[in-house]
């Protein structure tokens, strides 16, 4: 038997949904944390899985974590060394923070790969070719890695492509090499910004201007207490959600400018929002035209929204294109919104979308964390009852996403249902 989502759709959300902190910007913070050997607190951490599994990372480091509410103190005063040769580092793909990390602080560290959702090929080259240019050697065999950082040296460093992943870890390790590092090419999103906001606090020498980061490392670091921000992408599909099936839908604390790619596509769409300070209110909308959306990095429209935006174009007058520009395999939601009667193709990396009347509940089956969401989101838009399958990934990245959703009337619950038959069906 498998824990499932039941949804009966159809049905018009009212109310406000409050958007936790973000999961992409924590799971940089916690393993960060290390780096002042002293008490961090951090508010705002999202009950995710990908935040247990760092706590149990930290705990066997030696940290002491407190976490309760949503407020995260992480007292790392008697870190110690240990080998990261453990399962937990294979539940998430944030876990290869704690590399950079541990060879700043130890000058080495024997460690397995890391996890994550897949979404095509998912390498980690840029990231072992950065901490190679700041002199780390790397072994690694199968799964394990042993950085041996005894010789690193401040660099410069030039990102062939844009990566949040490769940027965090390049600037965390750099903050423990004496001397100028610098990182060209790196990312931009709002929780690099927020990261070195939050390194700078607790006593780094960071200087970023649009793609270009400076550290001058060395410096001692030291405890902090930060707030995490609210997570744009559960904002972003919230408001999507408010889009499909919203009556005044009210997305509450969220920050504007970090879903602007979303609204811009929303007023070429004639969605009917509305913005009120750090609130988003928005009503279902009919769409009566096609879009081409292209993928990229922020602040472009983010590939996290890709799915769900997908299922919400799903119905639709006309026919739309999103050009998935940044994984090359993050197409798994297609063919279950097409079990559902959606019209949509894929080729190479377009996603071409020929709008339907209707979508129809059936079984369908999540196989990623934001694609999960978007078959939740179709769940609510279809006729009938669908059942999603994939809870422990949407578990991974939305905060009790079904509770949310119940408290803005959705006809949603947890059900469990007989594997065998759900496979017999497909
Ligand atoms: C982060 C986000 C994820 C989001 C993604 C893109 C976190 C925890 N996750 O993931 O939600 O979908 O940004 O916005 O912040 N690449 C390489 N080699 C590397 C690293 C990346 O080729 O060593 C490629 C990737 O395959 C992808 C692109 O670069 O095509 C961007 O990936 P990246 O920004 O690194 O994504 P993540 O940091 O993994």
């Amino acid at each position: 038997m498998e824990e499932v989502i039941k949804i009966k759709g159809n049905k018009l959300l009212k109310g406000a949904v409050d958007i936790s902190g973000s999961k992409n910007l924590c799971v940089a913070l916690l393993p960060a944390a290390l780096l002042a050997q002293d008490i961090v607190t951090i508010h705002n951490i999202p009950p995710i899985s990908d935040v247990y599994n760092l706590i149990d990372i930290l705990e066997v480091l030696n940290a002491r974590v407190i976490y309760k509410d949503d407020v995260l103190i992480i007292d790392s005063s008697n870190i110690k060394y240990s080998d990261l040769t453990i399962e937990t580092m294979h539940k998430l793909r944030a876990s290869y923070y704690f590399y950079s990390v541990m060879l700043g602080l130890f000058k080495k560290l024997k460690t397995y790969g890391i996890g994550g959702c897949r979404l095509g090929s998912r390498p980690i080259d840029l990231h072992l070719k950065a901490f190679e240019i700041l002199g780390v050697i790397i072994n690694s065999n199968d799964d394990t890695y042993e950085f041996d950082g005894a010789k690193m040296h401040k660099a410069r460093i030039v990102f062939e492509k844009s990566s949040v992943g490769a940027t965090i870890n390049t600037l965390l390790l750099a903050t423990q090499i004496k001397g100028k590092t610098i990182i060209e090419n790196a990312a931009q999103e709002p929780e690099i910004t927020e990261l070195i906001k939050y390194l700078k606090q607790m006593g780094a020498d960071i200087y970023q201007s649009e793609s270009t980061i400076v550290i001058d490392g060395g410096k001692k670091m030291h405890g902090t207490e930060f707030t995490n921000i609210p997570d744009r992408i559960e904002a972003g599909t919230y408001a999507l959600i408010g889009a499909a099936v919203g009556d005044k839908l009210k997305i509450r604390n969220i920050v504007i400018e970090h879903i602007q790619s979303l609204l811009d596509i929303f007023d070429v769409l004639e969605v009917n929002y509305r913005i009120e300070k750090n609130n988003l209110i928005v009503s279902k909308s009919k769409i009566k035209k096609g879009i081409v959306i292209l993928t990229s990095p922020y602040p472009g429209f983010p590939t996290d929204l890709q799915q769900p935006l997908t299922t919400f174009l799903s119905v639709n007058k006309g026919t739309s294109v999103i050009i998935e520009s940044i994984y090359d395999n993050r197409f798994a939601h297609i063919k279950e919104l097409n079990r559902m009667g959606a019209n949509i193709q894929t080729t190479n990396m377009n996603i071409i979308i020929h709008g339907v009347e209707e979508l129809n509940g059936t079984v369908v089956s999540g196989k990623d964390l934001r694609g999960a969401a978007s078959l939740v989101l179709a769940g609510l838009m279809a006729k009938g009852e669908t059942i999603v399958s994939g809870l422990e990934y949407i578990n991974r990245g939305y905060e009790n996403m079904i509770k949310k959703l119940k408290k803005l009337h959705a006809k949603i619950e947890l059900s469990l249902l007989n594997i065998e038959e759900n496979e017999d069906e497909k």
